[in-house]
């Protein structure tokens, strides 16, 4: 299996990551450098936060897409109807493309999700043409603080929950990973940084249900769990959300590490 990521619907997605993606993706392409004109890919579509800011360049000539969830795939077809966008399913360890295809490949929050992300780099570069560019950005090691409030909180009541927890270290999560293993797939003039969004959530609500009723496994396990005890979880969740304060809006700034590198 050439993915390590758990789907569970494209709106589920949405709701839990893609508004983040969403917002990750303009930092993203800054640090990028997107060439002003040709083509390009985005290596692990997902539901195409990333291939609709692309689509903002109005330079570009073509846009692929390509992600191994059909679901994903789907939803971002008819998101679009730019007739520079062509969205199909595919491996990033084994990208359905020619040498040297590509002025530009991205990819947005994969390479922690690919069982191999050292051959999903090298097939990065293996598409880009001579002098082409290639950037790819996964969350930090602990970047995410608003799942870890949650997961604290839930595992300190709910130990059975205890394989579903994501805090586990991904590969390409930790310092200067996403680097050296740009560096061994062979790309130059290789850079690195980190880049910050802001993940606000209107109040309690607009927190707790997606995490609970959308992505990942955890819905499910939450759903078989009697009444007196989803209501004890939510309760503790929502102590740490509020924080002894009134609910109202939280903001969590969000780290995540990004790489670019010529082929
Ligand atoms: C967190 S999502 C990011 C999606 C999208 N780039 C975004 O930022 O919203 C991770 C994506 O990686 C995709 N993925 C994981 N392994 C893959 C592989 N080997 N080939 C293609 N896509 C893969 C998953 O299907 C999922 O859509």
């Amino acid at each position: 299996m050439p993915s390590n990521f758990v789907a569970k619907g494209a709106d589920g997605y949405e709701a839990t990551m893609g508004r983040w993606s969403k917002r990750l993706a303009a930092p993203f392409l800054d640090f990028s450098r997107v060439p002003s004109r040709g083509s390009v890919l985005d290596a692990g579509c997902g539901t195409g936060s990333l291939t609709l800011a692309l689509a903002a360049h109005p330079d570009l000539t073509a846009i692929e897409a390509m992600d191994f969830e059909e679901d994903f795939v789907a939803a971002l077809r008819k998101r679009t109807t730019d007739p520079r966008i062509n969205a199909q399913k595919g491996d990033v360890c084994a990208l359905p493309y020619g040498d040297g295809e590509f002025d530009g490949v991205y990819s947005l929050l994969v390479l922690h999700f690919v069982s191999d992300p050292y051959q999903a780099v090298r097939e990065m570069r293996r598409v880009l043409r001579p002098g082409g560019t290639a950037a790819a950005t996964v969350w930090a090691y602990g970047g995410l603080p608003s799942w870890r409030l949650f997961w604290d909180a839930i595992l300190a009541l709910e130990p059975k929950v205890a394989d579903k927890d994501p805090r586990t270290k991904r590969p390409m999560t930790g310092e200067g990973e996403l680097r050296a293993t740009f560096e061994s797939a062979g790309f130059a003039d290789v850079a690195d940084s980190v880049l910050t969004i802001h993940m606000d959530y209107a109040n309690f609500d607009d927190y707790w249900y997606p995490m609970v009723y959308g992505q990942g496994t955890f819905g499910s396990f939450f759903d078989g769990l009697p009444q007196a005890r989803r209501d004890q979880l939510r309760d503790a969740v929502r102590a740490a959300y509020l924080g002894d304060d009134s609910d109202g809006p939280r903001g969590f700034a969000t780290v995540a590490l990004a790489v670019r590198g010529t082929a």
